[in-house]
């Protein structure tokens, strides 16, 4: 499998967890002309909201807008229809909020989408931040979290989203069980030589692109890199030159 620069760039989600709009602006600029996405998360959206995303539009970047929506499904089916009509290109929710309100999700998306052309729907399945024995003991799930993932994929793809997210050691089993075309979205990517930061348990890109996922979410590798584009750009040689 070999991927042109532009596929390799649609890959790249760039995590633009910034307070503000104005904080987020120099690194926009820096990747302008790339065809990455920007992953908008909840610290952004609610300081800067939909007039940034419309902005990010304008300026051709596909856009994830990472809200992780847990309401009830009529709720969720209203927000989802006022998050397509923003026009992003991808967005998720929590799959335990259950079967029902992740079809309400892809009814508000229906009722909003004004061509064939949807939005991508994915849902967080469990937060990687959250430890088995977190799991078990307060949140009142048994089992290891392997299971819960795989339970949580199975569950989406019954609801008839497109994907999870993921970690990238999670990809593989998560396609076995819910077949190569449902996606698989991976934070916890680092180029070789960055800084873990906070991230543990973490997999180079194209080591996350063996495993098969779909799309990697990275932040600081590139938001606090010297050089935001070049450090993007090595991401995307890495990524084409994978064989
Ligand atoms: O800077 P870094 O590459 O660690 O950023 C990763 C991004 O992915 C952050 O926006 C973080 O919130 C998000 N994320 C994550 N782990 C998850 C889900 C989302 O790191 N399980």
């Amino acid at each position: 499998m070999s991927l042109t620069k532009a596929e390799a760039a649609s890959k790249i989600m760039v995590a633009l967890d910034y307070p503000s709009a104005t904080a987020a602006e120099q690194l926009i600029q820096q990747l302008n002309g790339i065809p990455c996405y920007m992953k908008v998360g909840m610290q952004l959206y609610y300081a800067a909201g939909p007039t940034f995303v419309e902005g990010l539009k304008n300026r051709g970047f596909r856009v994830f807008l990472d809200l992780k929506m847990h309401d009830i499904p009529n709720t969720v089916k209203g927000g989802a229809a006022s998050i397509t009509a923003l026009g992003v290109d991808m967005f998720n929710v929590h799959a335990a909020g259950g079967r029902a309100m992740m079809e309400a999700a892809l009814e508000g998306v229906q009722q909003a989408s004004s061509s064939n052309q949807r939005p991508t729907v994915i849902a967080v399945t469990q937060l990687t931040s959250t430890s088995q024995a977190v799991m078990n003991d307060e949140i009142g799930i048994a089992g290891t979290v392997e299971d819960a993932v795989l339970s949580y994929a199975k569950l989406t793809q019954l609801a008839g989203l497109d994907g999870v997210v993921a970690s990238p050691s999670e990809v593989i089993a998560i396609k076995n069980a819910c077949g190569q075309a449902f996606q698989t979205i991976t934070p916890g990517i680092r180029p070789l030589g960055a800084a873990l930061n906070d991230q543990s348990r973490i997999m180079t890109p194209s080591e996350a692109l063996r495993q098969g996922t779909d799309y990697m979410v990275i932040g600081r590798p590139i938001t606090a890199a010297n050089d935001p584009r070049s450090a993007i750009e090595s991401i995307i040689e890495e990524l084409i030159s994978y064989e």
